[in-house]
């Protein structure tokens, strides 16, 4: 048997979408677009979405927007995606890490407060899984410091915590559409805000800090010129992603219910499985049910992911600690023992297939294997 790690749900009608935009005149970013930023905002219940080409460059764009740059500070997980700190690391400053919880793999926020320094500008809380931070709480240590928040909501478009969703409590929150996201496009991006003036700018950043962009300009009667106002980037959603992205959005809480069922499955195999542990979802959360991440002894996790794709069963590492890879070792000398639980998860953390098409039987299968490689390998090491 062979089971896919991921499926995305394009269905016919996306695809017709699509082809009507291969079919008119604005490939690049136009109508199609604004539809989808104002059906996505409209999903989330804030005021503003602004479409680009990933996440990883709407975090640099929102920590331009808020003059980040060299010398400054931003406090973030070490438990992410490197596209995080990355774009910390792009626009000049320096990630500052803060370990996370070890029940839930998401940042520490009652540690937040004491990573804080003179230099510290924004904190960037990663929604990690699916589920998101206790948002009322980075707030509050926000506003107490005058920071700026940054949501990393890449896993997490349909989580809510307490009756707030991502982007409510944020000054931005940044989206992506990979591959394998719950909304995807292949690739795209999305930021979105409340805010009116970091808006219109990051609407004018995203495409050369210039004024009109060429559908603005191509609707008019006369000839118009565009300024370019300030430095921007090259980081514009197109019509073709859009036209992707805006049927799914209707189905988002109708997948997210197909998701939850799967989850329940593999909740009850593993919740009190001897080998197994799995991350805990806190009362007051609707987790997005983005990735299904099973914790396992760090002495076999690697020959772990090994059976399982010897099982035909598709697997990840969502994700090894971002302080221990190479690149970061390297320039903050980081190693073993500075952020200890996000190194312990990211050691023995494996990620099993999580999409709406997953069938009874393959669930069934990875729960099988999952339980035979656990115990094959408990008993290879004991
Ligand atoms: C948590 C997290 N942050 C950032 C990113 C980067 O997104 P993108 O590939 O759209 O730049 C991802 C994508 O996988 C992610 O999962």
């Amino acid at each position: 048997m062979k089971v896919e790690f991921y499926k995305h749900s394009l269905s016919q009608t996306d695809k017709e979408n699509c082809l009507q935009v291969l079919d008119s005149l604005f490939l690049t970013t136009g109508k199609v677009v604004e539809e989808f930023e104002r059906k996505f905002a409209k999903f989330l219940g804030v005021k503003y979405a602004i479409g680009t080409n990933s996440c990883t460059n709407s975090l640099i764009m929102a920590l331009k927007c808020i003059g980040v740059k060299a010398g400054d500070e931003v406090i973030t997980s070490p438990m992410s995606f490197v596209a995080t700190s990355n774009a910390i690391e792009q626009v000049g400053a320096k990630p500052i890490f803060v370990d996370v919880s070890d029940e839930t793999g998401i940042i520490k926020e009652t540690e937040i407060e004491k990573a804080i320094t003179p230099k510290t500008k924004a904190i960037i809380p990663v929604h990690l899984y699916g589920q998101m931070c206790d948002m009322k709480k980075v707030k509050e240590i926000a506003d107490k410091h005058k920071l700026k928040i940054i949501e990393d909501a890449c896993h997490c478009i349909e989580g809510k915590r307490e009756g707030y969703g991502v982007g409510e409590l944020g000054d931005f929150a940044c989206f992506s559409f990979y591959a394998t996201k719950n909304l995807t496009c292949g690739e795209g991006g999305c930021v979105v805000t409340n805010n009116l003036e970091y808006a219109n700018w990051l609407k004018k950043a995203r495409i050369h800090g210039i004024n009109k962009n060429a559908f603005q300009r191509h609707d008019k009667n006369d000839y118009v010129h565009y300024e370019m106002e300030f430095l921007g980037f090259k980081f514009n959603m197109n019509n073709i992603q859009a036209s992707l992205l805006i049927n799914q959005i209707d189905n988002l809480l109708g997948n997210l219910q197909i998701r939850e069922a799967i989850c329940k499955v593999y909740d009850e195999a593993f919740d009190d499985h001897p080998l197994i542990a799995i991350p805990d979802v806190k009362k007051g959360s609707r987790h997005a049910r983005h990735i299904y991440t099973i914790w396992v002894s760090p002495v076999y996790r690697d020959e772990f992911l090994t059976e399982l794709k010897k099982a035909g069963i598709g697997c990840a590492v969502n994700y090894r600690a971002i302080h221990l890879m190479q690149y970061y070792a390297e320039k903050y000398g980081y190693d073993y023992d500075d952020f200890p639980i996000a190194e312990a998860i990211g050691d023995s953390t494996i990620t099993l297939p999580l999409y709406p098409s997953l069938t009874d039987n393959e669930i069934k299968y990875v729960i099988q294997k999952v339980d035979e490689i656990a115990f094959r390998l408990a008993k290879k090491y004991e």
